[in-house]
């Protein structure tokens, strides 16, 4: 309460805050109408990233995890990138794609050539599915004829054709639409092309809503020691080309990148599956799996940068009915889903600033074993007053275990007990 408090005074609050996040924020008979066989609600930490500059403007950020030091990590480096003047965001409109497969019975190559011949009539038509989302500025862009083969070695080669088409979904994540678009245009497509339509569904790999954020900081930017801090600079930079060249540790790079997106696309109630897929098949896009983000030493800078597909909605989907996720959002301070990526994208970059920092100079074990010392204490019965000691205790023993914060109580609570 007292931290919803502090962030009300500061500009930062939300109706009903306290009752969308500390009371019942989903009720079970809105989870109810939510999914089939509901038993109950699940809980996780709602906690609120802090020191965001982005764009030149102060942000908090709620973040939905269950993992310690993600958000110390990156409030921490929001603050050291606050320092030098904030993160800067470009986000491309909310296009989406859909696809609408045909295997062609008869030539394939006549297949292509009917729609394509059929092409603005498809486009007029697709782009009266949606009125109100015209109305809002959005709706269908432009539409393509793509040909592909099925040709894995040793089973029978198959041609493949998809109408494959582009809609600006404004501020929605878009799935519904694009699906009723894709749905709606294929008896159409099997008319032109008297061929069947296998399937019709979004594709996740939103290439074309992709949102960008970059920071440029001073080599002095971890302290006074220039030298250090240069070396530093250096090893994250190094850290970086690890991840440019190996796979391996690319995967682990990104997985940090997405602990911070990840949080963000939770408490806004958006969909992780689809930003998870989408983020990855976008990080091999050049054939071979590289980090999402860019870390480089030029001249006196230590400049990074993060692009990855954000398909994020501030409006439909669950977003009108859980009253957590409106909160969160009007916490934020966004309305527009490209405000959203911009922000999302931006914590993205500052977490893997953060786990790299920590990998080239203390290690990640630190940081956890502190968090994790808290839990640990937590579980043994320590009160919030003992915790500090108990953890204080754990850490100087090397010893973070229940066995240790037992004992520690022990020896607390009879000192404390004696006159
Ligand atoms: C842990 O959740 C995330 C890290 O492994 C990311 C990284 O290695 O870059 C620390």
């Amino acid at each position: 309460v007292e931290r919803l408090d502090a962030l009300s005074r500061e500009g930062f609050g939300a109706p009903d805050a306290e009752q969308a996040l500390q009371g019942d924020g989903l009720t079970l008979r809105v989870a109810n109408t939510m999914v089939e066989n509901v038993i109950g609600t699940f809980g996780l930490p709602n906690a609120v990233a802090v020191n965001f500059v982005i764009d030149g403007q102060e942000r908090v950020v709620p973040m939905v995890i269950e993992e310690p030091s993600v958000l110390a990590a990156v409030s921490h480096m929001a603050r050291v990138v606050r320092d030098a003047g904030g993160f800067t965001t470009d986000t491309d409109p909310s296009i989406m794609i859909g696809q609408i497969q045909l295997t062609p019975q008869g030539d394939h190559r006549a297949c292509v050539e009917q729609l394509q011949g059929h092409l603005d009539e498809l486009l007029a038509a697709a782009k009266d599915i949606h009125p109100r989302l015209r109305e809002r500025g959005g709706g269908v862009r432009s539409l393509e004829v793509r040909e592909l083969v099925y040709d894995e070695q040793a089973h029978t080669r198959e041609h493949m054709v998809v109408l494959q088409f582009y809609i600006d979904c404004v501020d929605a994540m878009g799935a519904n639409m694009v699906n009723t678009v894709a749905e709606r245009l294929s008896p159409m497509v099997e008319s032109i092309t008297g061929e069947q339509v296998r399937m019709a569904i979004l594709s996740n790999l939103a290439d074309r809503r992709l949102a960008r954020a970059k920071v440029s900081l001073p080599l002095s930017v971890w302290g006074d020691d220039l030298e250090r801090s240069r070396a530093t600079c250096e090893s994250i930079a190094a850290a970086w080309r690890f991840a440019w060249a190996d796979p391996y540790r690319a995967t682990t790079h990104n997985k940090g990148v997405m602990n911070g997106i990840d949080a963000v696309v939770l408490a806004t109630g958006n969909d992780w599956r689809a930003i998870e897929a989408g983020a990855h098949a976008f990080a091999a896009r050049s054939g071979t799996y590289r980090p999402l983000t860019r870390w480089e030493v030029i001249d006196d800078r230590l400049e990074g940068h993060i692009e990855i597909p954000l398909q994020l909605g501030t409006v439909g989907g669950t977003i009108p009915i859980h009253p957590t996720v409106r909160a969160n959002l009007a916490m934020m301070g966004v309305t527009t889903s490209r405000e959203l990526s911009a922000i999302t994208a931006a914590v993205g970059l500052a977490q893997n600033l953060g786990a790299l920092k920590a990998l080239v100079s203390e290690g990640i074990q630190a940081g956890h074993m502190r968090m994790h010392a808290r839990t640990v204490a937590a579980v043994a019965g320590a009160t919030e007053q003992e915790i500090p000691l108990v953890m204080a205790d754990m850490v100087a023993e090397k010893d973070i275990s229940a066995h240790r914060a037992e004992l520690v109580l022990k020896r607390l609570r009879t000192t404390q007990e004696r006159p």
